[in-house]
C-alpha cells in the first residue's frame, strides 16, 4: 500500500497555465485586431470627408460681389462608395448659410484653417461623422470666412466593425484552441522522460537495490542521485547486517556449547541427586538459549536472504537427500526410520537452496522431535502443477486449537510438555515458502496418528 499523498499532477498544471496564457494572448489578439481595423475604418471615412469638405470650399468663388457655390459633383459622389449612408452638408459664410442642412451643427470653436477638423455627433436621429474645412475668400477688398461641413452617417462603419469583430472572435477562438491542443501535446512531451524514468524505477523488483541508470533529465539528476545514494548505503547496512548476524551466531553459540559441555561434566560428577538436578535443569536452559539463539540467527537470516530473494535451479530430490542425510543420526538415536520418498521423473524448483534446506529442516526436525522412539516419517515428494513436500510422522500430532497460531514467532503448541524450543520453525519454513511463491500447509497424518506438514512450493 502507498504512503504517497499525490498533489495534483504536473501535466494538468502545465496545461492549464499554458491554455490561460493562450487565453489572454487570444483576448489580447482580439481586441488589437478590432481596435486596428476600426482605427482603419473611421480612418478611411475622415480622409473620404476631408476630401469631400475641401474640394467643396474649393468650389465657393465670388462673383460680383456675391459669394457662389458650383457644388462639383464628385465632392458628394465619392462618399457613396461606403454602403448606403446618408450624407449631409452645409455651407456657411460668415455665419450665414449658403447652401445645405441649416440644422446641421458647426464647431463655433474652430479658427478659419484648411486643416479639416472631425467630429462624431448625433444628428437626425444617427450617429454622424463630420468634416469642417474652412477657407478665407475675398470678395471685392472684404475677406470672408466660409465654413464647409460635410458630414455621413455610421452605418456602413458599424457593419464593418461587426464584421472584423466577428472575424477576429473566430480567429481568436481557434487560436485558443489550437494553442491549447499544442500545450497538452507539449506538455506531454515534456514529461516523457520522466515517465520513462518512473516506468523503468518502477519495473525493478522490490528486492533491486542496483542504481538507476536510466536516461536522466538534468532536473532530475539530483533526486535520482539521491535515490542512488539512498539504496547504494541501504544496500550496505543490509550487507552489514548480515555479517553482523553471522557474527553474533558464531559468539554466541560457541561459549554457550562450552558453558554445556563443562555443565555435562559436572554432572557426571555429581552424587547428590539434588545438585545433579540442578545441574540438569541449568543444562536444559542452556540448551534452550542455544537452540533461541540459533533459531533467532536464522530466522534473521531467512528475512534478510528472503528480502533480497536470489534464486537458482534447484533439484528437490537432492535437497530432500541432504536435509535427511544431516538429520538422521538425530533420528536414529530415537530409532526413527526416514522413509524418504521420491519419484522417478526430473525436475527442478527455483528458489534459494540454503532458505529451502533451512525450511525443511526445520519441518523435519519438529517431526523427529515431536515423535515417540521407534517410529517411522515419511517424506515425500509429490510433483503435479506445484512441488509438494509432505513430512509425515506417528508423533502426538498437533493440537486443533494450536494449528492456526503456529506460524506465529514464538508460537509454541500446548502439546510440547519438557521439549525443548523456541517456537520458531514453522514461522521459518513459513517464511521461506511464502518468500518462494509457495505455502506451508499443517495438518494431520491421514493414515493414523500423527502431523503432516507440507511445504507447497511453485514450479520452475
Ligand atoms: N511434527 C509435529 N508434531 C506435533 N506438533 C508439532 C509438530 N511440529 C510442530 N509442532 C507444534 O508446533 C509448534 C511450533 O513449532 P516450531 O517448530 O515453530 O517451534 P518449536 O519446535 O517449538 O521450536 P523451534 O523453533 O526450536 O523449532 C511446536 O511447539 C509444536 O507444538
Ligand atoms: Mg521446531
Amino acid at each position: 500500500m502507498s504512503v504517497l499523498k499525490p498533489t495534483g499532477s504536473i501535466r494538468r498544471r502545465l496545461v492549464i497555465q499554458l491554455a490561460i496564457i493562450a487565453a489572454l494572448l487570444s483576448l489580447a489578439f482580439f481586441f488589437t485586431v478590432r481596435f486596428v481595423a476600426e482605427q482603419a475604418a473611421t480612418d478611411t471615412q475622415d480622409n473620404i470627408l476631408a476630401a469631400s469638405a475641401t474640394s467643396i470650399a474649393d468650389a465657393v468663388y465670388s462673383e460680383g460681389g456675391a459669394v457662389r457655390l458650383e457644388l462639383p459633383y464628385s465632392a458628394l459622389s465619392m462618399l457613396g462608395t461606403i454602403s448606403e449612408d446618408r450624407v449631409f452638408y452645409r455651407v456657411i459664410v460668415d455665419g450665414e448659410t449658403l447652401t445645405g442642412y441649416e440644422d446641421l451643427p458647426i464647431n463655433e470653436a474652430r479658427n478659419a484653417s484648411r486643416t479639416p477638423l472631425f467630429e462624431t455627433m448625433e444628428y437626425r436621429g444617427d450617429n454622424v461623422r463630420t468634416a469642417t474645412v474652412s477657407r478665407t475668400l475675398s470678395v471685392g477688398n472684404q475677406s470672408r470666412t466660409v465654413l464647409v461641413v460635410v458630414g455621413q452617417t455610421r452605418l456602413g462603419l458599424a457593419a464593418i466593425s461587426t464584421r472584423i469583430t466577428t472575424t477576429a472572435t473566430a480567429v481568436g477562438v481557434g487560436f485558443f484552441l489550437f494553442a491549447t491542443a499544442l500545450s497538452a501535446f507539449a506538455a506531454q512531451n515534456a514529461l516523457s522522460p520522466l515517465n520513462k524514468l518512473a516506468e523503468s524505477v518502477a519495473r525493478r523488483g522490490p528486492n533491486d537495490l542496483r542504481p538507476v541508470v536510466a536516461t536522466t533529465p538534468t532536473e532530475l539528476v539530483p533526486l535520482v542521485s539521491g535515490l542512488n545514494s539512498f539504496m547504494r548505503r541501504l544496500r550496505d547496512a543490509l550487507n552489514r547486517s548480515e555479517d553482523l548476524i553471522a557474527e553474533a551466531a558464531h559468539r554466541i553459540r560457541t561459549p554457550l556449547a562450552t558453558v554445556r559441555t563443562q555443565a555435562e561434566v559436572i554432572h557426571r560428577q555429581m552424587e547428590r541427586p539434588k545438585n545433579r538436578n540442578s545441574v540438569r535443569e541449568m543444562i536444559r536452559a542452556v540448551d534452550e538459549s542455544s537452540r533461541s539463539a540459533g533459531q533467532l540467527l536464522d530466522h534473521a537470516m531467512v528475512t534478510f536472504r528472503s528480502d533480497q530473494l536470489e534464486t537458482q535451479d534447484i533439484d528437490p530430490k537432492e535437497l530432500l537427500h541432504e536435509v535427511v542425510d544431516r538429520l538422521s543420526p538425530t533420528a536414529e538415536l530415537k530409532d526413527i526410520q526416514i522413509d524418504l520418498q521420491l519419484p522417478n521423473n526430473d525436475f527442478s524448483i527455483s528458489g534459494d537452496p540454503i532458505l529451502l534446506q533451512n525450511a525443511a529442516r526445520n519441518i523435519l526436525d519438529n517431526a523427529i522431535k515431536y515423535s515417540p522412539g521407534e517410529t517411522e516419517i515419511v517424506v515425500r515428494l509429490i510433483p503435479s502443477d506445484t512441488c509438494r513436500i509432505d513430512f509425515i510422522d506417528q508423533g502426538r500430532g498437533f493440537a486443533d486449537a494450536d494449528i492456526r497460531n503456529l506460524t506465529k514467532r514464538f508460537s509454541r503448541g500446548t502439546n510440547v510438555n519438557d521439549i525443548v524450543g523456541s517456537g520458531l520453525g514453522l514461522t521459518i519454513a513459513d517464511d521461506v515458502a511464502r518468500a518462494h511463491g509457495g505455502k506451508l500447509v499443517i495438518g494431520t497424518n491421514d493414515n493414523g496418528v500423527g502431523a503432516c506438514v507440507s511445504l507447497v512450493l511453485p514450479l520452475s
